[in-house]
């Protein structure tokens, strides 16, 4: 007798109830939960502890086979995944649309199979013509890639199987497979699970490296990637805005590597270049100084990333309320070093509008950056410039104190390489080699020097 159970599961986060709500528990997504294809359970086998075949249980220390690393050729990208794609794993590549996954995947693909490896890549998206054309725009149409435009994960599979084992296998997207084991359109939460398991099956039974494309989606009606998470080695985030040309290649979970590495892109029309020096693309090519701007040597992972933190203040005459707009920066962040400048340094900023703004883009998470913020704000507000070609970081506490912050000898070697000569910086950071550095116990200490 097999008794059928209706669940419902979550198509942002996959998480599994047994009623259908209007918001999720788990993710507090709206809309998002949808009934998943039924599910039989055996009920006269439920007894587990018997009839199943032994599994060998052995010790940490014997013999291990260290996962074989094929190196893509293509730095940045390697970097990101932990030092090349492991053969016999699954990793998502997760990231908005047109953000220029499948560009960067069909490089990745040819750079591979120019070195004489078998990769195949399935796009269920565009037909052959249009990789093609894409390919030949990008000046790969010579490398020996094996491509096909399918859909069934049933079709793939059997074609794989009767051919050779691909070394690589890119999937594109994994919302467009189907597999006919279950019901439901592609997409769907339980289509995208069944088509991943059976990939990532196939990929770890056949030692062959898969690559899946997932699209990022807010809308209820197609799986996200979260879905997919666990189910998977590497995650791999795909970020940038699409008006500005850097992309970020970002490990989120990598079970082969660490996921404090990034790699960092630059969407041109011959393609995603590599950007060894990331410092240069945020910075603004400036010779004078001006007031209202401040260089922050930000990190990602253990990267530093030079970025020009902006402000405008602007005097309101009238007793409206100012407006405070950030573009890149926490705005309760912005809230609380206007309140220590207001409460700790005597400067008043409720007739004034506030603009903060970090140049290129860039998004900053790093308390770090409060003092470069403070400063790009004092800054502004007396109009007087920074110091041409320096730095600054600090992270200040409610009291007015300046913190030290992680990692400051590679936040000044960076700056350093970089032509920058000068620091400011909290009181306890190591001195950098060739800077003229200068040494912050407190904010109000910061703001005198400014405004001497
Ligand atoms: N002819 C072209 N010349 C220059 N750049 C182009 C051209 N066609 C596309 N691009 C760039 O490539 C980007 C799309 O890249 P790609 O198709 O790889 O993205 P994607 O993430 O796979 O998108 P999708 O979500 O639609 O699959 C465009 O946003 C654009 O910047
Ligand atoms: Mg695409
Ligand atoms: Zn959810």
């Amino acid at each position: 007798m097999a008794k059928v159970k209706k669940k419902y599961i979550c198509s942002q986060c996959g998480s599994i109830s047994n009623r259908w709500q209007g918001q999720c528990d788990d993710c507090g997504e709206w809309n998002s939960i949808v009934e998943e294809a039924p599910v039989t359970i055996f009920a006269q086998k439920h007894d587990l502890s018997a009839g199943g075949r032994l599994v060998s249980l052995s010790g940490l220390d014997s013999d291990i086979a260290i996962p074989e690393r094929m190196k893509i050729g293509m730095e940045e990208l390697d970097r990101a995944i932990g030092g090349g794609l492991v053969a016999g794993s699954a990793t998502l590549v997760a990231g908005d649309p047109g953000i220029g996954k499948s560009t960067l995947l069909l490089q990745a693909c040819a750079a591979l199979a120019r070195q004489g490896k078998n990769c195949v890549y399935i796009s269920g998206e565009e037909a052959v013509d249009q990789v093609r054309l894409r390919a030949r725009r990008l000046g790969l149409a010579d490398a020996p890639v094996q491509l096909a435009s399918a859909t069934s994960v049933r079709d793939i599979l059997t074609t794989l199987r009767g051919g050779n084992i691909p070394d690589l296998l890119i999937i594109d997207s994994v919302q467009t497979m189907h597999s006919d084991l279950i019901e439901g359109a592609p997409g769907t939460v339980s289509q995208v699970r069944a088509s991943s398991q059976e990939l990532i099956r196939f990929a770890k039974e056949n030692g062959c490296a898969l690559l899946l494309v997932g699209h990022v989606t807010k809308d209820g009606n197609i799986a996200g990637p979260r879905v997919l998470e666990h189910m998977v080695d590497t995650v791999l985030s795909f970020e940038g805005e699409r008006s500005h040309q850097y992309r970020i290649m970002r490990a989120v979970k990598n079970r082969f590597g660490g996921t404090d590495e990034i790699g960092v892109f630059a969407m041109q029309e011959g393609g995603l270049v590599e950007v060894a020096n990331p410092s240069t693309l945020f910075l603004t090519d400036r010779d004078s100084a001006i007031s209202g701007a401040a260089i922050f040597p930000a990190l990602e992972g253990t990267r530093p990333v030079l970025v020009e933190i902006q402000a405008l203040t602007v005097r309101l005459s009238s007793g409206a309320t100012p407006r405070r707009s950030v573009v890149g920066w926490d705005s309760a962040r912005l809230a609380m070093i206007l309140a220590i400048l207001e409460a700790r340094c005597g400067l008043s900023f409720a007739n004034v509008e506030v603009y903060l703004n970090v140049a290129g883009g860039y998004k900053i998470s790093d308390t770090a950056a409060d003092m470069a913020v403070a400063a790009a704000l004092v800054s502004a507000f007396s109009e007087r410039p920074l110091p041409v070609a320096s730095i600054i970081f600090g992270e200040l506490s409610l009291s007015g104190e300046v913190r030290p912050v992680s990692h400051s000898n590679i936040r000044l070697k960076e700056a350093a390489k970089l032509g920058f000569d000068a620091a400011w910086v909290p009181a306890k950071a190591d001195a950098g080699k060739k800077m003229d550095m200068r040494y912050f116990a407190t904010l109000g200490e910061l703001t005198r020097h400014m405004l001497q």
